[in-house]
């Protein structure tokens, strides 16, 4: 495992006030964008006009359970745009290589992901068959156990340094263990040298925001290339040094060149440190503000009488009430009807942008039993956080061994409250603060 913290050539932090101080628009379009995104916005807009334009706006949202599945399934159709990833990754230049999410699945398909070799090819040449091979080969399914556990000891790590008053402690869940936890892991999983975490963290975010922005024409252009360099750096950086022990870029370091392994590792740091947080909080925030959901998962985190799997369905059971504010995006390839044949069938014109609205469809009551209620037991179909389709997320087995072993601690040793007045606080959508009160359990609470 390398060593923690390493001075890099990077002197000051990306500067973020910009984004602290959004304009009016930004902020009015913020509030249009929550209320059309609450669940009785959603109800009524599945039930009177399930797909089509959002006034004043250039996108499109789909949003039956049925409608967002075959949208999602029409890859070739509906597609991912991967301009902006070709610029993060090239430093700004447009022809930059392109990464996963930003691909179309090859002619012919890569249904049993057959590993091939990569070596010597350069990262602008890999297809999205080559690249999810040599993910698949070097994120191991056997590596799970020890993230688990490098999980736990940094949650009890940081829940030990606070500042305990008798059995009660303040504590920000994001700033310290939620965020905390996926940075540590590209240190010492991928093998990454770190040295401002919490800069590197806000970039990580903007980026995120920068390449999945809805908006054609995004106002993250200049500072989402400027986080992507620093990124960029840092894995440059990362490369020039020695390698101790057995990491993600050790691996890659043995199949592929230099530019493909910034490639793989700058996406996967944009595709784990935003979206864990994003969950994490998420996740949180449900099991705080609703008492049902944390007994039920308090009961499954038990280390005697629990399930680890219950838990985890506990988890992102709590989840679908509070899913990724970042939905799908597409960009429709060729015309196409929807939902053809049906009354609510739906042309879509080439060029078009469309979000598919998964927290709108894991609520249709056309498809879902019962969607408003708490069931860990419901079938995993039912679940669409991890999205679906080509693109369904190639990262939830380590997503999801952080939320278990994290909250298997959080839940089996305290009671999770609210801090009076404490409101999540966010950095362009993913959160960055969130203060929560934390009390001590005891074997007579627990009985
Ligand atoms: C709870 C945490 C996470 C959630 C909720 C989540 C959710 C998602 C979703 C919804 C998609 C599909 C996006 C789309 O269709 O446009 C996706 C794709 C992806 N995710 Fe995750 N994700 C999580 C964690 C991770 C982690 C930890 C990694 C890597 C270590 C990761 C890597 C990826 C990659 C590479 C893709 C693109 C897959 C492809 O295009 O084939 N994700 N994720």
């Amino acid at each position: 495992m390398p060593g923690n913290v390493l001075s890099l050539p990077i002197d000051s932090d990306l500067d973020v006030s910009s984004l602290r101080a959004p304009t009016a628009a930004e902020v009015l379009e913020g509030l249009a964008v929550t209320l059309l995104t609450t669940h009785t916005a959603l109800r009524l807009i599945r039930r009177f006009r399930p797909t089509g334009k959002v006034p004043f706006s250039k996108l499109s949202i789909v949003t039956r359970h049925e409608d967002v599945q075959e949208l999602l399934r029409q890859d070739q159709v509906f597609q991912v745009e991967g301009e902006r990833i070709r610029r993060a990754n090239g430093d700004g230049d447009p022809k930059g290589p392109n990464f996963l999410l930003g691909l179309q699945e090859d002619a012919g398909g890569c249904p049993m992901r057959h590993a091939q070799s990569v070596a010597g090819r350069a990262a602008t040449s890999l297809s999205y068959c080559d690249f999810q091979s040599l993910v698949m080969k070097v994120f191991e399914r056997e590596d799970l156990p020890r993230i688990g556990a490098l999980v736990e000891k940094e949650t009890r790590a940081q829940l030990n340094s606070l500042t305990w008053n008798e059995d009660r402690a303040e504590f920000d869940a994001i700033q310290t263990l939620i965020t905390r936890i996926p940075v540590m892991l590209c240190e010492r999983y991928y093998g990454l040298r770190i040295p401002h975490p919490a800069d590197f963290a806000r970039c990580a975010f903007v980026v995120s925001r920068w390449i999945f922005d809805p908006d054609a024409d995004s106002n993250y252009d200049e500072i989402g290339t400027q986080a992507s360099q620093r990124l960029n750096r840092i894995i440059k950086a990362s490369l020039d040094q020695p390698m101790d022990g057995d990491t993600i870029i050790s691996r890659l370091r043995r199949e592929c060149s230099d530019d493909v392994i910034q490639t793989v590792v700058f996406g996967m740091i944009v595709a784990l440190v935003p979206t864990n947080t994003m969950a994490g909080g998420h996740i949180l925030q449900m099991l705080i503000e609703h008492e049902p959901f944390q007994d039920q998962a308090r009961t499954a985190a038990d280390p005697f009488s629990g399930d680890d799997d219950r838990l985890q369905r506990c988890l992102f059971e709590a989840m679908r009430f509070f899913p990724l504010l970042r939905e799908p995006l597409r960009v429709c390839a060729r015309d196409y009807t929807l939902a053809e044949g049906t009354h609510r069938q739906h042309r879509f014109k080439k060029g078009e942008r469309i979000i598919a609205i998964t927290k709108s469809a894991m609520m249709d009551e056309r498809a879902i039993a019962h969607p408003q209620r708490f069931d860990p037991d419901r079938p995993a179909y039912d679940r669409m956080v991890f999205g679906y389709g080509l693109h369904r997320c190639i990262g939830a087995p380590i997503a999801e061994m952080q939320m278990r072993r994290m909250f298997k601690v959080l839940l089996h040793e305290y009671e999770l409250g609210a801090r009076k007045g404490a409101k999540m606080e966010r950095l362009v959508t993913f959160p960055e603060h969130y203060i929560i009160n934390l009390k001590r359990l005891t074997s007579a609470d627990r009985s």
